[in-house]
């Protein structure tokens, strides 16, 4: 009794931190979401809106370790949630309603996956200057980074801006799964809120997914150049 209380107790604990720290990387997305599209506001937007970022100077790296931390944590939570319903999954489940969680759940695990590889793909191309060190001695004729000059020119290898549109995707699959679940971690349940955690997910991942993939499919098109 008392190790069945204490598995709920770090289960839902778990999924509890899992779903916090989720909200904050999705904070953190919608708001890298705004700054990106000052991409279609023409250079001198977005790389004023870079330079005033760079000029916060410790406060940008304490955002950039926080950030990091909960990251961390929610990739740490969801390993325990993941590990927590294999071991709780009695071998007698109905086969359709084990196919069911099942499905949910890899959906989610892959996308996650798929996300964190992205992002670190992502590091190392546009802001650690691994894989196009050239990138980050770009200036604009201010003599500020060229940020936008640099997302230019990395969405113009057209195999790069469609990997970047299909991780979008996995990212609105895996924002779309999270969201509805936040719904019933945060105990929201009954008909209203399924009917809003149905809708709220899918409508959400469309936004972000139109807002992040319009860059690269500008790029591609001579839109933005
Ligand atoms: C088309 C989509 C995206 C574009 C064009 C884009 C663009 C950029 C650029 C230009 C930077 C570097 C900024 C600088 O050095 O001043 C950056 C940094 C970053 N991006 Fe993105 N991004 C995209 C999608 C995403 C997504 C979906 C995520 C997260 C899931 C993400 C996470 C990050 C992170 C964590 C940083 C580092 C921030 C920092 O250290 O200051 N990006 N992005």
């Amino acid at each position: 009794m008392k190790q069945n209380a204490h598995w709920y107790l770090s289960s839902i604990g778990a999924k509890l931190v899992m779903a916090t720290t989720g909200v904050l990387l999705f904070g953190f997305v919608l708001s890298h979401l705004t700054g990106n599209l000052l991409m279609f506001a023409g250079p001198d937007a977005m790389n004023a809106y870079a330079h005033w970022l760079q000029e916060k100077g410790m406060l940008l790296w304490a955002a950039r370790a926080g950030l990091l931390v909960i990251f961390t944590v929610h990739i740490g939570s969801a390993i325990r949630v993941h590990r927590q319903n294999r071991a709780a999954r009695p071998d007698s489940y109905a086969v359709s309603s084990y196919l069911a969680t099942t499905y949910a759940a890899r959906t989610i695990l892959v996308s996650g996956l798929v996300v964190l590889a992205f992002v670190i793909y992502h590091l190392l191309h546009f802001t650690l200057g691994v894989t196009n060190p050239e990138y980050l001695l770009m200036l604009d004729p201010q003599g500020r980074r060229d940020v936008y000059g640099m997302v230019v020119t990395g969405f113009e290898n057209r195999a790069v801006a469609l990997s970047y549109v299909v991780a979008m995707l996995l990212l609105s699959s895996h924002l779309s799964h999270g969201l509805t679940s936040l719904f019933q971690t945060f105990g929201l349940h009954g008909p209203r809120f399924k009917l809003l955690a149905d809708k709220v997910g899918p409508a959400v991942a469309i936004v972000i997914f139109i807002g992040f993939a319009s860059i690269p499919l500008a790029v591609l098109s001579g839109r933005l150049n």
